[in-house]
């Protein structure tokens, strides 16, 4: 077997967005795991500087909110001191659970906040960080979106998250398309109910149950189970591999419920 087939960061310079807590940071931890030096940007910079001391391993942490541009200045500058970027993980995104409904009742509040964070700020990253990427002559891209930005819930609810997933579906899909001949692979992963602390927190036991009977595997997915697959597709193992939306989600959008 060619080292090509092995799952090795070693060398690799990664920069996950929000990185501090949740997936960003199971990922993070994996990532370093693997022999990847991290570069942890969170609008939460204690908690980001916090976690990128605890992994070790000269990783480091920057305070930015991706939805500012004058912030995303500051990540790219600390980038470039960091040595350049190999992968890019968008994965900081926002959701409000309360307030995210049906088109008829969303406060244009939330909707212009969703979009702003998920969809522009993700723009804002990568675009400010696909230039150092392309100095290299390589890169790979994984952004996280969600299989509500492919089927919305049943329940009429969460418009602009689903909808800011929906578009960063697109914008992954056009970063492989327009920079894939300069080296850069873009991916998308899309997850299903995960079990990270927040939504262990926010979902009744009644609805981790239902989730777990709506998914075709007899468990509901942990935060391994998406970090494992952004490892693989940022490594060289990967490296035909481009342009796809993977969903990790236990099946779930497969089946009908009848
Ligand atoms: N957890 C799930 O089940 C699930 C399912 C589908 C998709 N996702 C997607 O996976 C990603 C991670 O989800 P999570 O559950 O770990 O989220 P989370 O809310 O637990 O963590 C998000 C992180 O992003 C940071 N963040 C928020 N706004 C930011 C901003 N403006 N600038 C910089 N950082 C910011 C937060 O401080 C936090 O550290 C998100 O893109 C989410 O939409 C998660």
């Amino acid at each position: 077997m060619s080292s090509r087939n092995v799952i090795d960061l070693s060398g690799k310079h990664v920069l996950v967005t929000g990185g501090a807590s949740g997936l960003g940071a199971d990922m993070s931890r994996l990532f370093a795991c693997l022999g990847a030096k991290l570069l942890i940007a969170d609008i939460d910079g204690q908690g980001a500087r916090g976690y990128a001391e605890s992994l070790g391993g000269g990783a480091q942490a920057v305070e930015c909110d991706i939805s500012d541009e004058d912030s995303v200045t500051g990540l790219t500058t600390a980038a470039r001191e960091f040595g350049g970027i190999d992968a890019l993980i968008n994965n900081a995104a926002l959701i409000d659970v309360a307030r995210d409904l049906d088109l008829l009742s969303t406060d244009l509040s939330v909707w212009d906040r969703t979009l702003g964070v998920n969809l522009r700020g993700t723009m804002l990253v990568s675009r400010a960080i696909l230039p150092l990427m392309i100095e290299k002559g390589a890169g790979a891209v994984v952004t996280l979106v969600s299989r509500q930005g492919i089927a919305p819930p049943l329940s009429g609810k969460r418009l602009s998250y689903g909808t800011s997933k929906a578009g960063l579906i697109m914008l992954a899909r056009h970063m492989a398309v327009a920079y894939g001949k300069l080296g850069i692979r873009s991916n998308a992963v899309a997850p299903g109910t995960i079990q990270t602390a927040r939504m262990l927190a926010e979902l009744s036991p009644a609805r981790l149950e239902q989730s777990k009977a709506n998914v075709l595997t007899p468990y509901l997915g942990t935060p391994t189970d998406v970090s494992s697959i952004v490892a693989f597709l940022i490594s060289d193992a990967a490296r035909y591999i481009t342009g796809q939306t993977l969903q990790v989600d236990g099946g779930v959008l497969t089946g009908l419920h009848e």
